[in-house]
């Protein structure tokens, strides 16, 4: 990882560059600054929110090579070299992606602050699901396929939360979500 050093006014910066959303960004910055704050204040990418800024709320959710983290826990400096797909990139180009249509189509919001969380979480989470990953409501921790049952969904989407309490929506719509895709996967395989 190549970086370079700067400093102004007493506050040393380095060069970063961060792949967001299939582009490029090159950014000076203080090697404290999370990614959060890197991808808000930095980049103008305010979809994704910050609540808590301690990892407790999920608001701040973005996929790093595919996987869900909560950016306001990772350093920007630390992402270099991933492939950062953030609420603005999750759809294709003008196409919302399923998860964002479920939401729409069940009202799955209120204020909506914790929606680009809710919804990159689930992106997230519906690839653990198709890998295989037990949760800790999996009556079975070896089977291959996981019954996405109401509990799982619950349980795995428990680092997301909503003060508007809109749970009642979000619950079906990454359900229909989730059985969209196994439809769209078994017509891909027949
Ligand atoms: S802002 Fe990151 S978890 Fe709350
Ligand atoms: S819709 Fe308001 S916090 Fe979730």
């Amino acid at each position: 990882m190549a970086l370079s050093t700067n400093t102004t006014h007493h506050t040393q910066t380095l060069t970063v560059t961060l792949h967001i959303n299939g582009k490029d960004y090159n950014l000076e910055l203080d090697p404290r600054v999370t990614l959060l704050d890197a991808l808000r204040e930095h980049l103008a990418l305010s979809g994704s929110k910050k609540g808590c800024d301690h990892g407790q709320c999920g608001a701040c959710t973005v996929l790093l090579n595919g996987r869900r983290i909560n950016s306001c826990l990772a350093l920007a400096v630390a992402c270099q070299g991933a492939e950062i797909v953030t609420i603005e990139g999750i759809g294709e180009g003008e196409k919302l992606h399923p998860v964002q249509q479920a939401f729409i189509e069940h009202d799955a919001f209120q204020c909506g602050y914790c929606t680009p969380g809710q919804i990159c979480s689930a992106v997230g989470m519906l690839r653990e699901v198709e890998a295989g990953w037990p949760s800790v409501v999996s009556a079975d921790l070896t089977a291959h396929h996981i019954d996405l049952d109401e509990d799982e969904i619950r349980e795995r989407m428990s680092g997301n939360l909503c003060r508007c309490a809109a749970y009642a929506n979000i619950v079906p719509a990454i359900t229909e979500a989730a059985q969209q895709r196994q439809t769209t996967d078994k017509e891909a395989h027949r």
